[in-house]
């Protein structure tokens, strides 16, 4: 089931930064200066940027080793600085949820290979009762986890990133990062425990403010700083309604490329939510930060707060199941497939446009109320030549597209309407 919870994500980062100005809150690998100043400095570098064309952030970064254990089909996968991007014309004619062997991958170093026999869930923090310590932590075992009530939901993970790559390509503002065109998106059928049960069962203190799992991937080093374990807060709102443990992705133990023993899935909100190899959950009645909520996966540039936007749920998009620049048959009609999503709940209409105006695609009524919709719409390409196809979609919410994204520094929660061009022949 879709998550209903309405959550006022700017006003809960509003109080964490002032707890954090206050001294209420910690986190390694962050300073209290980085939130005030974090903000000046994006923006300078943005200017930098403009001027000198891309320059090299440590933003959304960029592990040195590919370290991805499964095999990237070129006809699925598309090799991306370590990473893997989908190949959106890998879904034509597939079913709802997107098969294993072309989920895109994000790793911020190299996939761990890691033995779900010696694997331990370790959780510490004040917020738990007795406030068990990262060295004296609750403890859970895989076979623990299966033992408990499992559930199992189709849910959307998304690199915040996604979309980047049309910064720079359609408005001209290119920005530091993964160079995301829309494949970095995908949904699969997650089965596992909830993140409340396991919560729950650990002992939680009534004040709890945040919660922060931490893979166990190597720890992350860029310009000669280490910052430690992938790790990200979640506001203990969101990790006691829809979060998972995910011990299964479409069926099956989970790849080692997607977090296998156990990743955290949070659906709909921006992929670095979603720990994979989730080893440790701090539990805290104060504020957490890492910089993975202050120096990365924030909003910066003109217009936004110092310090930055907070950055959670994933907004609308549309994809075209279709090559880059694909080759059609001219005066055929053909049918047009592709995919809406926003992490802000279900899609209700979605647009298409030819050229000649816009008009309804047809929804895969299956889809209804789930987190991605398919659609299709039919086309007759009149003459050969070059034809830009445009898609656009609204949520539930009434959020829909754009044609321009509203610009931030780092490149994130691209939203705006893709030009996607083709050949008729
Ligand atoms: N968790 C750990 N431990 N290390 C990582 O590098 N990458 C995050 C998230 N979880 C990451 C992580 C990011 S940025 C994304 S978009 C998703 O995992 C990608 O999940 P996937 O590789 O299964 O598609």
């Amino acid at each position: 089931m879709p998550s209903t919870l309405s959550y006022d994500e700017a006003d809960h980062d509003a109080r964490r930064a002032r707890q954090w100005l206050s001294g209420r809150a910690r986190g390694t690998g962050v300073s209290r200066t980085d939130l005030v100043e974090l903000g000046a400095a994006m923006s300078a570098l943005a200017a930098a940027a403009d001027e000198r064309g891309p320059v090299a952030l440590a933003a959304d970064p960029v592990g040195v080793d590919p370290g991805i254990v499964k095999p990237l089909a070129a006809e699925m996968l598309t090799p991306l600085d370590g990473n893997a991007e989908m190949r959106w014309e890998s879904m034509a004619g597939q079913g709802y949820v997107v098969p294993t062997d072309r989920f895109f991958v994000r790793n911020h170093t190299r996939t761990p290979r890691l033995d779900a026999a010696t694997w331990r869930l370790r959780l510490h923090g004040d917020g738990l009762r007795g406030a068990p310590t990262r060295d004296a932590p609750v403890e859970f075992g895989y076979d623990d986890l299966r033992a408990l009530p499992a559930v199992e939901i189709p849910a959307l993970v998304e690199c915040a990133g996604n979309g980047r790559h049309f910064f720079a390509a359609q408005q001209g503002t290119p920005t530091p990062g993964v160079d995301w065109r829309l494949g970095g998106v995908g949904v699969a059928r997650w089965r596992g425990v909830r993140l409340a049960t396991v919560l729950r069962q650990a002992g939680l203190t009534a004040d709890v403010v945040d919660v922060m799992p931490e893979g166990l991937d190597p720890e992350y080093v860029t310009g000669g700083v280490n910052l430690g374990r992938v790790r990200r807060p979640l506001p203990i709102r969101k990790a006691l309604d829809d979060v998972l443990l995910a011990y299964e992705m479409n069926g099956a133990p989970l790849p080692p490329d997607h977090g296998f023993p156990v990743r955290v899935v949070v659906p709909g909100w921006i992929g670095i939510s979603s720990v994979k190899w989730v080893g440790a959950v701090e539990v805290s009645t104060t504020p957490l930060f890492s910089p993975w909520n202050t120096r990365f996966y924030r909003m910066f540039g003109p217009g936004r707060p110092v310090g930055g936007g907070p950055v959670e749920a994933q907004p609308v998009k549309s994809a075209f199941e279709l090559p880059w620049a694909a080759r059609l048959p001219s005066g055929t009609e053909v049918t047009l497939t592709g995919r809406s999503w926003s992490g802000a709940g279900p899609i209700d209409r979605v647009e298409v446009c030819t050229g000649d105006g816009w008009r309804p695609a047809e929804l895969v009524e299956a889809d209804r109320g789930g987190p991605w919709q398919r659609w299709r719409a039919r086309w007759r390409p009149p003459t050969p030549g070059r034809w830009t196809l445009r898609a656009r979609a609204v949520d539930v919410t009434g959020a829909g597209q754009p044609e321009r994204a509203r610009h931030n520094d780092l490149g994130y929660l691209f939203d705006g309407v893709v030009r996607h061009p083709v050949t008729a022949v």
